[in-house]
């Protein structure tokens, strides 16, 4: 382009606000299409499994009461991060949660990792009244988990559904899930739930090594 046509742009409004619009969407198109064929490509290793029908059941809690507007999923490839947290987040992790659980909010800590970090009976105490354990907590409780019961039927209609979306449950998984929950508490099925966090979905590479895994997930 010459000197002449740049300045005829330059001294139209209109027209450089159109060619700098046209400009910035094909930059941003480069940038998200191929973010698009890669959540396709994304596969579940060997040792990521669907949730069971009792952590299934607790996943759907901890969505309804809401425990992500407090708590992220999704640990950050930045030292601080994973000193704190263990390995960092990767995306195939995430492959068997629909929605995912990323979350950006830090009202309490990442739970990405949290399974195994303390014992059934801590959480139920916490989730109970947060305050009988961690007493500077602002976290609210949640008592009345320890009421309800899960409902099997429920739970293996959406075990169906999942399995449309490409979810490799059995029919023995599906038929075994009632008796899987029978009176089961939602405290007991959250539980069960957090206690799987990043110990069900290690990923392939194992947790702490200093080779990541081949797809770390995108940006940090
Ligand atoms: C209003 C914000 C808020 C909400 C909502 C919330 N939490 Fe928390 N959570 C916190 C804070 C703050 C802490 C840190 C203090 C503590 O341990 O209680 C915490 C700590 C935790 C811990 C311990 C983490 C660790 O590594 O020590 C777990 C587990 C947890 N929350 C689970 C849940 C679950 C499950 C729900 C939903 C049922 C939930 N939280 C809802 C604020 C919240």
């Amino acid at each position: 382009m010459s000197y002449k046509q740049f300045e005829a742009i330059e001294k139209h409004a209109a027209l450089l606000g159109i060619l700098t619009a046209v400009m910035v969407s094909l930059g941003g198109l480069a940038e998200i299409t191929p973010l698009f064929m890669e959540a396709h490509a994304v596969k579940a290793p060997a040792n990521v499994k669907p949730y069971d029908a009792l952590r299934l059941a607790g996943r759907d809690i901890y969505v309804r009461e809401g425990c992500y507007l407090c708590h992220s999923q999704m640990i950050r490839a930045l030292a601080a991060e994973t000193q704190r947290y263990g390995h960092y987040s990767v995306a195939e992790e995430s492959v068997y949660d629909r929605p995912f659980q990323w979350g950006s909010k830090r009202t309490g800590p990442d739970l990405a990792r949290v399974g195994g970090k303390y014992s059934d009976r801590w959480h139920e105490m916490h989730l109970i009244d947060p305050r009988q354990v961690v007493p500077q907590s602002n976290m609210p409780g949640y008592p009345w988990l320890t009421q309800a019961k899960i409902d099997g039927a429920d739970i293996q209609a959406r075990m169906r559904g999942l399995r449309k979306l490409g979810d490799p449950y059995t029919d023995a998984d599906i038929a075994s899930a009632p008796d899987a929950v029978k009176d089961k508490t939602e405290m007991q099925a959250l539980i069960a739930y957090l206690q799987g966090l990043g110990i069900k979905n290690e990923p392939a590479g194992g947790l702490g090594g200093s080779t990541g895994p081949a797809n770390d997930g995108g940006e940090p």
